[in-house]
């Protein structure tokens, strides 16, 4: 199936695997602002893998206890908890993913981009430590503004001499999950059978729905459409307004990180049927970045998919011409930070 299977898939750890063998706990996963409002809920839920044998939790506090809580759960990974910059390039050595959530998230009548002046310089400095310490990790990019900060992490990996543009991912899944979540609601539809592709960037008319290509085939009406295509534009803010000052997604953020870490490790572990949309280097348009669907395998992206772009109905290819001005200043804002740092 061309989609993600984040719980559906979801195994005991005693349970075969699809090659008819056991599976080993064998990756090591590192959470880069691990005490944070999604860095906790995600450490729980990837401290359910079988596939995962080590689990680095790294903040600049306040770890500690979460490590201690954490690593009381007895499924196979082993946790382990570093604090401060001091700790952090042990926290990486070895490390075959890599996520980053840390940062500070949106209050009310932000929007991401205001975000940039802090989360641009926590991103440059824990990409810094990622090509120093696990260079041919997987980058999966949390922290917002991602239309900049994916292009922050790309220069650093470049300035490095280690950037591989297959394992850099931005993690747009959350828009996704949201689309396959309101789409089934809106069309009394099976949850576990709907998806969506969602393509462009992670913020506002950048996050373009794809829903004339809903699994399965479903038919909506212009205004359902436009209705749908707002909401999803719309739920982290939606999500920000009812919070009133106490943070943006971090629940739902957790489960979508936990979907986009899985398909990874089943893609590192040899599943050679893994697609996830991301926001990554790309060729599908003229921006440098851009979110599609991609075949995720053992090296990374293995391929893109370019059949998702075509015959998109009138409101898309609008609504994707339409964005994409506002995506390329977010990308080039990205590119002149880190280029003009020292
Ligand atoms: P939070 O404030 O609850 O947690 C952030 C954590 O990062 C804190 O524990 C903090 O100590 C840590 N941190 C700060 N500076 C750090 C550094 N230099 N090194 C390591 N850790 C550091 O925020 P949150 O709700 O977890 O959100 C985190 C980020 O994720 C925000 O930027 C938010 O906008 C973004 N976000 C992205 C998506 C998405 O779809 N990509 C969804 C939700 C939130
Ligand atoms: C989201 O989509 O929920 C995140 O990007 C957080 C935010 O600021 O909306």
């Amino acid at each position: 199936a061309l989609r993600g299977s984040f719980a559906r898939k979801a195994q005991k750890p005693n349970q075969s695997s699809h090659h008819g063998l056991q599976l080993q706990a064998s990756y090591k996963v590192a959470i880069l602002g691990a005490a944070g409002g999604i860095g906790q809920p995600l450490a729980l839920l990837i401290k359910m893998s079988p596939l995962i044998s080590a689990l680095n939790l790294y903040d600049i506090a306040n770890v500690k206890g979460v490590a201690a809580d954490l690593s009381h759960c007895n499924t196979p990974s082993q946790v382990l908890d570093f604090t401060g910059a001091s700790e952090l390039g042990n926290c990486l050595k070895g490390v075959n993913v890599v996520v980053i959530p840390a940062g500070v998230p949106r209050k009310p009548g932000m929007t991401r981009d205001d975000l940039f002046n802090i989360n641009a310089n926590i991103v440059k400095t824990l990409v810094e430590a990622v090509a120093d310490n696990c260079p041919d990790a997987f980058i999966h990019v949390i922290s917002n503004p991602v239309n900049s900060t994916v292009p922050i992490a790309a220069e650093v990996l470049k300035q490095k001499g280690v950037y591989d543009p297959k394992k850099l991912f931005g993690v747009t899944t959350l828009d996704v999950v949201r689309a396959n979540t309101f789409v089934a609601e809106k069309k009394n539809l099976k949850l576990i059978d709907v998806d969506v592709p969602v393509i462009g960037g992670h913020a506002g008319i950048t996050i373009l729905p794809l829903l004339s290509k809903t699994k399965p085939s479903v038919r909506f009406s212009d205004e359902e459409v436009e209705q749908l295509t707002i909401r999803i534009q719309n739920a982290g803010t939606e999500v920000v307004e009812a919070k009133a000052g106490a943070g943006s997604a971090t629940l739902s953020m957790a489960y979508a990180a936990a979907r986009f870490i899985e398909s990874s490790l089943r893609a590192l572990d040899g599943d050679g049927d893994v697609y996830e949309c991301s926001f990554v280097q790309s060729d599908l348009t003229d921006l440098p970045f851009f979110a599609s669907r991609v075949k995720l395998g053992r090296k990374g992206i293995e391929a893109m998919i370019p059949s998702d772009l075509q015959g998109l109905s009138e409101y898309e290819e609008k609504a994707l011409e339409a964005l994409k001005p506002e995506l390329k200043a977010s990308i080039e804002k990205g590119i002149a930070f880190a280029q003009k740092q020292p």
